[in-house]
C-alpha cells in the first residue's frame, strides 16, 4: 500500500491547487438508485443528477462516473451497493470494487455517510486495501503503480474514536496479511525453511523491544526426540527449522522474563510438499508452495499484532521442512517416535502435516503454559471437499477458544465451520505395529488429520485446529495466497486482549 488512509466525520474539501488536484468522490446507491447514508450537500446533489440522466441501477459493484469540471473540479463516482439486505454479505466486494474505482486517482473520498457501522467499516477498509495487493517482484517489467495517494473515509459519527481504532487496527491487520500472501506467493526454491527462518528474524528486529526469536535446527531437534518432524524433513536438502517467535506484548520483556500463559500460535510450514515417496501426481503440484500457509498466516498474524501493539503474550511456533523424495527419504512403513513418546507408523509420506505439527505441539505445552492453542495447517485434501474455499474448518476440544474464534471469524467474515472430534473418528487410526498411524481411510479424511493432532493434546489444554486447506490459497488461473485466516485471528487475538 502506497496510499494513507483517514477517517473523517464530514466531507470537506479543499480548493484544489496545482500540486493537489481535486479528488475523485465515491458514493454508493443501491438497487433503488438511491445514495446511501443521509449524505447531503452540493455534491451529494450532483451524484444525484448523475444517477438521474443515467441508465445506472445500483447493481452490485457497478458503477457510473463524472469527471466533471464544475463546482470546485472534483469528480464524482457512484458505485452500486445492490439490495440493501443483501449489502451485510457483500460489503468486501463492494470495498474491491471502490478500489478498483479510484485507483487512477491521486485522491478520493468515500462518502459512507451514517450507512456503515463498524464491523463493516473494517470489513469494507480491508477489503480496498487487499484490493491494492501486488505479487509482482519476479517480472522483469513491472506494472505501472496505481496513482492513489490517499482515500479519506467520511462517516457521519459524533464521535470518530471507534472508527480510528478500527482502520488502525484493518492497516495493521492488512499488513500482516500481505505478509502472509509474500511468504505463501514466494517460489519454493527462494522460500525454504532456512529463508523462512531468516524472515522471522527480520520481524524480530523490526520489534525487537518486544519480540524473541529462537531458531532450532535438525540437530537440536533430533536431541529433543522430535522423531516425527524429522522423518517429513530427513529426506530434503533443506534444513528443517523450528522457528519460535515470543512476543511480550503484556509481561515486560527483560533479559530474564518469560511469557505468562500465551496464547499459542502453532503454523505447518510446509514450504513444498511433493508427498514424498509417496509422490503426488504432476499435475498442478506448483501449488503445493502453498502448503506453508498456516506458517504464513501465523507469521502475518503475529507481524499484525506487534503492529496494532495488542496488549497479550503470544507464542508463535512454526514447523518449517520441505516434504520430499530421496534415497534418505522415509519410507512408508517406517517407524518413527514423537517428542511425547508416542510412536507412529507412517503408512503415507503425504501425510506430513500432522507429523510435524505433533511435534510442534508437544514442544510448546513443554515449554510454556498456553491459555489456548491454535494451529493453522493447510492439511487436507479432504476438508477442501468438504467445505470447499469459503471457509475454513475449526475443531476444538474447548467451547470458550471454539465460540471466540467463530465470534472473530463472524466479524471479519473470514468465516470457519465448526467439525465434529468424536472418539469413533479417532478410532480409525489403529496401526499393527504402532501406537498410531499417520492415516485413517479416505472416511473423514480432515477429522482423522484433527483426531491425530489431538492425541498430542495433554488433558486439559485447550486447544483449536484450523484446516485451511481449502482457504489460504486460490487455485486455477487467479492463483494466489489469500491470506486467510489472519483477520480473523488478528480480531481474536484483540477481543483476548480486552
Ligand atoms: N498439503 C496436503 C493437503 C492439501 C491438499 C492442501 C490440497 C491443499 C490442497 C497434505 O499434506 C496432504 O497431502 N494430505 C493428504 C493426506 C492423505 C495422504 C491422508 C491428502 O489430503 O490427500
Ligand atoms: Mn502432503
Ligand atoms: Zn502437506
Amino acid at each position: 500500500m502506497t496510499f494513507t488512509t483517514q477517517v473523517h466525520s464530514k466531507l470537506t474539501l479543499k480548493k484544489p491547487t496545482k500540486n493537489t488536484p481535486a479528488p475523485q468522490l465515491v458514493f454508493f446507491a443501491d438497487s433503488n438508485g438511491n445514495l446511501l447514508g443521509n449524505v447531503s450537500g452540493e455534491h451529494a446533489k450532483r451524484a444525484e443528477r448523475l444517477i438521474a440522466k443515467s441508465s445506472f441501477s445500483g447493481e452490485l459493484c457497478a458503477s457510473i462516473s463524472d469527471y466533471g469540471l464544475d463546482i470546485d473540479g472534483s469528480g464524482i463516482t457512484v458505485i452500486g451497493a445492490g439490495k440493501l439486505e443483501k449489502l451485510a454479505g457483500n460489503i468486501q466486494k463492494l470495498g474491491a470494487a471502490t478500489y478498483k474505482s479510484i485507483k487512477n486517482h491521486t485522491t478520493a473520498f468515500i462518502n459512507w455517510g451514517d450507512a456503515i457501522c463498524q464491523k463493516h467499516f473494517s470489513q469494507f477498509a480491508l477489503a480496498l486495501l487487499n484490493a491494492s495487493y501486488r505479487f509482482d517482484r519476479h517480472f522483469s517489467k513491472k506494472s505501472e503503480s496505481d496513482a492513489l495517494k490517499a482515500v479519506h473515509f467520511v462517516n457521519h459519527k459524533d464521535s470518530l474514536v471507534e472508527y480510528e481504532a478500527a482502520l488502525s487496527l484493518t492497516k495493521a491487520t492488512f499488513k500482516g496479511q500481505s505478509f502472509a500472501r509474500d511468504l505463501a506467493n514466494e517460489a519454493p526454491n527462494i522460500l525454504n525453511p532456512s529463508t523462512l527462518a531468516k524472515e522471522a528474524k527480520k520481524l524480530a528486529k523490526e520489534y525487537g523491544d518486544k519480540v524473541e526469536l529462537t531458531v532450532l535446527g535438525e540437530k537440536e531437534m533430533t536431541k529433543l526426540g522430535m522423531g516425527c518432524f524429522m522423518s517429513v524433513s530427513k529426506g530434503s536438502a533443506e534444513e528443517g527449522k523450528l522457528i519460535i517467535l515470543e512476543y511480550f506484548g503484556k509481561t515486560k520483556k527483560t533479559k530474564k522474563s518469560k511469557l505468562n500463559q500465551p496464547i499459542a500460535l502453532v503454523g505447518k510450514g510446509i514450504t513444498f510438499d511433493t508427498g514424498g515417496i509417496s509422490l503426488k501426481p504432476s499435475a498442478g503440484m506448483d501449488e503445493m508452495k502453498f502448503d506453508m500457509g498456516g506458517a504464513a498466516a501465523m507469521l502475518g498474524t503475529t507481524k499484525a499484532i506487534c503492529e496494532a501493539g495488542i496488549e497479550i503474550d503470544l507464542v508463535t511456533v512454526i514447523a518449517a521442512a520441505e516434504n520430499m523424495p530421496s534415497g534418505k527419504a522415509t519410507r512408508p512403513g517406517d517407524i518413527v517416535t514423537a517428542m511425547d513418546g508416542t510412536s507412529v507408523e507412517i503408512l503415507n509420506t503425504d501425510a506430513e502435516g500432522r507429523l510435524v505439527l505433533c511435534d510442534a505441539l508437544c514442544y510448546v505445552q513443554d515449554n510454556y503454559q498456553p491459555r489456548t492453542i491454535i494451529d493453522a495447517a493447510t492439511l487436507t485434501g479432504a476438508c477442501v471437499i468438504a467445505l470447499g474455499s469459503v471457509r475454513s474448518a475449526v475443531y476444538s476440544n474447548d467451547e470458550d477458544t471454539l465460540f471466540a474464534l467463530e465470534t472473530a471469524g463472524e466479524y471479519t467474515n473470514d468465516l470457519l465451520w465448526q467439525m465434529p472430534l468424536d472418539d469413533e473418528y479417532a478410532a480409525q487410526l489403529k496401526s499393527n505395529f504402532a501406537d498410531l498411524p499417520n492415516v485413517g481411510s479416505r472416511e473423514g479424511g480432515s477429522i482423522t488429520a484433527a483426531c491425530f493432532l489431538k492425541h498430542f493434546i495433554k488433558e486439559g489444554q485447550a486447544w483449536a485446529h484450523l484446516d485451511i486447506a481449502g482457504t489460504a490459497s486460490i487455485s486455477g488461473a487467479n492463483k494466489g495466497a489469500t491470506g486467510r485466516p489472519v483477520p480473523m485471528l488478528v480480531q481474536f487475538l484483540k477481543a483476548q486482549a480486552s
